[in-house]
């Protein structure tokens, strides 16, 4: 099972001219929250892959200078711009993936969940209107408090009938990037190698590397693995720290939603070995929502790997029972919030 997982982002910029290396495939996407600070470098790094027929760029203000700054890459990706609730079913219609990065970002001092009483709402309506124009599509959930807004889309998509709990994630590829950097320094590691699973959610104590599955194998005392915990749990707030009220990790995190975007892309494609971290509808614990590996195909997940839960230090089993009741909460608020408005 070790096949792409941990992989770099590798877009083939290249494969311009000969097309999709694995299958035919390419894949309409839009990108909601297009102009935002996520979502213009993502938006860059995705136009790069020869994955892409279509990029539809959607936000509520300045997507039509992206879109066209955007579109003179020489890259096979159609870019076309879209403003505003009355364009977001053009922008919708049909697509294969949806990425949304739209949403305020924290300040010095808010949690994840701080965002909520603004973004649940924001998420709320853009996935009603996936359902209603691109129900099939996969959905990549990018804004925060993840752990909410993923059970607020999933109860947009039952009330509409469209649900497939197999489409809908969390996106969480930055916790895994964060993880795999920190250890290849910490451990003299080569980046490229090292792969760490992170499990549970997307906010603090939520997150949880778990340190004794790296690949490759390596050996940690418990301070270094309470120093590294620690430090992947806090990362954003080590971004938004060093923004100083500018907002919160864009760069790193475009790289790591374009990883994921791509990883997505190629289980649609057929690809055979895609897998990646991901905050999806799962059952391996007794919470709804829960972040494993998950292996990614033609319909979305195609397999959670449960393993991640199994063998685990005492370090990891009791960070795994101290999580779940701020998970729990965090889902609930969310459920919560969308049975009420509908
Ligand atoms: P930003 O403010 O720079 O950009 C957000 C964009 O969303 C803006 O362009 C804004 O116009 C747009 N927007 C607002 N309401 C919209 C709507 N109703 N429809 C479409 N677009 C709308 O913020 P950012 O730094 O790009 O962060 C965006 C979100 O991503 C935040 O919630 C942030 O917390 C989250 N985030 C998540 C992760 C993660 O790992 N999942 C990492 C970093 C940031
Ligand atoms: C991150 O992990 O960088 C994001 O969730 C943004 C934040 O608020 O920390």
């Amino acid at each position: 099972k070790q096949g792409v997982r941990g992989r770099s982002l590798q877009v083939r910029a290249d494969a311009g001219a000969s097309g999709p290396k694995s299958g035919q495939s390419t894949f309409k996407v839009a990108v909601l929250g297009a102009a935002g600070g996520i979502g213009q470098p993502l938006s860059l790094l995705i136009k790069m892959s020869p994955l892409i027929s279509e990029l539809r760029l959607y936000d509520i203000a300045n997507v039509k200078g992206v879109a066209a700054d955007l579109s003179h890459c020489n890259t096979p990706a159609q870019v076309s711009a879209y403003t505003g609730a009355s364009e977001l079913a053009a922008a919708l219609k049909d697509v294969d993936l949806v990425i949304i990065p739209a949403g305020v970002p924290r300040k010095p001092g808010m949690t994840r969940d701080d965002l909520f009483n603004i973004n649940a709402g924001i998420v709320r309506t853009l996935i009603e209107g996936v359902a209603d124009h691109c129900p099939n599509a996969l959905i990549n959930i990018i804004s925060n408090p993840v752990n909410s807004t993923v059970p607020i889309a999933a109860e947009v998509l039952k009330a509409k009938g469209v649900y497939d709990p197999k489409k809908l994630f969390g996106v969480t590829t930055l916790d895994v990037v964060r993880a795999n950097t920190f250890v290849a320094q910490k451990k003299g590691l080569r980046l490229i190698d090292v792969n760490v699973p992170v499990i549970g959610g997307h906010a603090g104590v939520t997150i949880l590397p778990l340190l004794s599955k790296t690949k490759p194998t390596v050996e940690f005392t418990p301070e270094e693995v309470e120093e590294l915990t620690v430090r992947i749990q806090n990362a954003g707030t080590e971004v938004v720290e060093a923004k100083a009220g500018a907002g919160s990790a864009t760069l790193s995190m475009a790289y790591a939603a374009a990883r994921f975007a791509e990883s997505c892309m190629r289980g649609l494609d057929g690809d055979s070995d895609v897998y990646e971290c991901a905050y999806v509808q799962s059952e391996v614990t007794d919470l709804p929502f829960f972040a494993t590996t998950v292996k990614l195909g033609k319909k979305g997940v195609e397999e959670i790997v449960a393993e991640d839960l199994e063998g685990l230090t005492e370090y990891e089993k009791k960070a795994v029972d101290a999580l779940k009741s701020e998970l729990k909460g965090s889902i609930e608020k969310g459920v919560t919030f969308a049975k009420k408005q509908a």
